[in-house]
């Protein structure tokens, strides 16, 4: 399809204005007025492509989803995943809720399990305090909720006591509310501890704000013309097993998953660093860094496919609100809570894994970057449309990907015709 006609489908599945797609699509989307209100010395505005992926059913609903990314492959590969799966019910996923932890570290503590517990002893007035700063969010049902308290005896420096606030953040990402809190309750820390103070800002270990997706996929609906679906199902499960064994294998799959995650987190104006270090810290939380997803074979020989990884995304604040292409994104993907985002979003870190394995065990990715790579070169020997899959085939075909070739061989085309 051409861009035109890509958009007019968008328009017509979500009933978004077509002029309003086109407009905000455009390039024009940002404007660097808006940019130099979101940050210091903006020069100007950085566009990179955005892409929809197609076929997501998640939880039976289905979603157009939007992906902004540099790297091709990555949109192909998510809807063609995200196809195979639709025939078996799609993905299956589910939230913990969005319970961010703020962290305030205490230094200068002699006694600090003595400290800790006195802090526990002061939860109910602490939790008070802390929801004196977000009215807001307390009248939504949100606020902070508990409190947790470690020592950590060896450092450096000593013990340092790290108390944990407990802020259910609703809609939001939650940085800004979970920071304010921190540094408002820091003073009467200080007073219950007897100690100091030193830092006082959320952990990006969002471990109680995790999402899961699951999917399960009959092997005959991976076969392909050169592999049987055993092949690709024990290929994948192999590939897992090898990551899970291998810390350097494992943070090549882990970066896969991140292909399908991150460009929703940017399309949807969330903060991906924010989201990488939650994952990565998430991957080695049993004191080795391993896989994020996990790939199994069922009683009934069927795949199956797990993620688990923290996503502290929101729909409400900062850039989701402020670029225009974010809210567009929210609007594509039909979503109204930050809930549904974030399982959506893992259900295609899945997807964009599970491609990743199986290309890797069967074929290997350089056939398929060699077809893109190829029906670029096409577009720019500016053969016919309706010529240039058998030109693109014929390229590949000849491990020879060029825009004279793409030439020669559409006039060897045409004077056979
Ligand atoms: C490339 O962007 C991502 C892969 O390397 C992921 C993987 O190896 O699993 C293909």
């Amino acid at each position: 399809m051409s861009v035109s006609d890509r958009l007019d489908v968008v328009a017509k599945l979500t009933e978004i204005d077509r002029s309003e797609l086109g407009f905000v699509c455009s390039g024009e989307g940002l404007k660097v007025d808006t940019a130099d209100r979101m940050i210091e010395n903006v020069v100007g505005t950085f566009p990179l492509p955005f892409g929809i992926a197609a076929n997501f059913t998640v939880n039976g609903k289905d979603y157009l989803v939007p992906m902004v990314v540099e790297e091709p492959s990555v949109v192909a590969a998510a809807s063609y995943m995200a196809k195979i799966t639709r025939a078996s019910g799609g993905f299956q996923t589910s939230y913990s809720g969005s319970l961010m932890i703020s962290q305030i570290h205490v230094t200068g503590v002699n006694d600090p399990y003595g400290a800790r517990l006195n802090v526990y002893q002061h939860r109910d007035e602490l939790l008070a305090e802390a929801n004196k700063y977000d009215q807001t969010l307390v009248s939504l049902g949100g606020g902070a909720k508990d409190i947790d308290v470690r020592v950590l005896e060896d450092t450096q420096s000593g013990s340092v006591i790290a108390i944990h606030l407990i802020v259910n953040v609703l809609d939001a990402m939650g940085a800004n509310a979970v920071n304010t809190m921190a540094e408002r309750l820091a003073p009467r820390i200080e007073q219950i501890t007897q100690g100091k103070v030193i830092l006082r800002i959320l952990s990006n270990l969002a471990d109680r704000r995790v999402a899961r997706a699951r999917v399960s996929i009959p092997m005959k609906n991976l076969e392909t013309n050169e592999f049987s679906g055993e092949e690709v199902v024990r290929g994948i499960v192999r590939a897992y097993q090898i990551a899970d064994a291998d810390p350097y294998r494992a943070a090549t799959h882990n970066k896969g998953i991140m292909n399908g995650i991150d460009p929703i987190v940017v399309a949807t104006g969330n903060d991906w660093r924010a989201i990488e270090a939650g994952a990565h810290a998430y991957a080695a939380r049993t004191g080795r860094y391993r896989p994020l997803t996990t790939w199994e074979i069922n009683n009934a020989g069927d795949l199956v496919g797990t993620l688990e990884v923290p996503m502290a995304v929101g729909i409400v604040g900062g850039a989701t609100k402020t670029h225009p292409l974010a809210r567009l994104s929210l609007k594509i993907l039909g979503i109204n809570s930050a809930d549904e985002l974030a399982q959506v979003i893992t259900a295609v870190g899945l997807a964009q894994n599970m491609a990743a394995l199986r290309v890797l065990s069967t074929e290997g990715v350089q056939r398929g970057h060699m077809e893109l790579h190829a029906r670029n070169i096409a577009v720019q020997a500016e053969i016919p449309t309706n010529a240039v899959d058998w030109v693109v085939a014929e390229m590949v075909r000849l491990k020879d990907v060029r825009v004279d070739k793409a030439k020669e061989l559409w006039n060897k085309l045409s004077l056979q015709r």
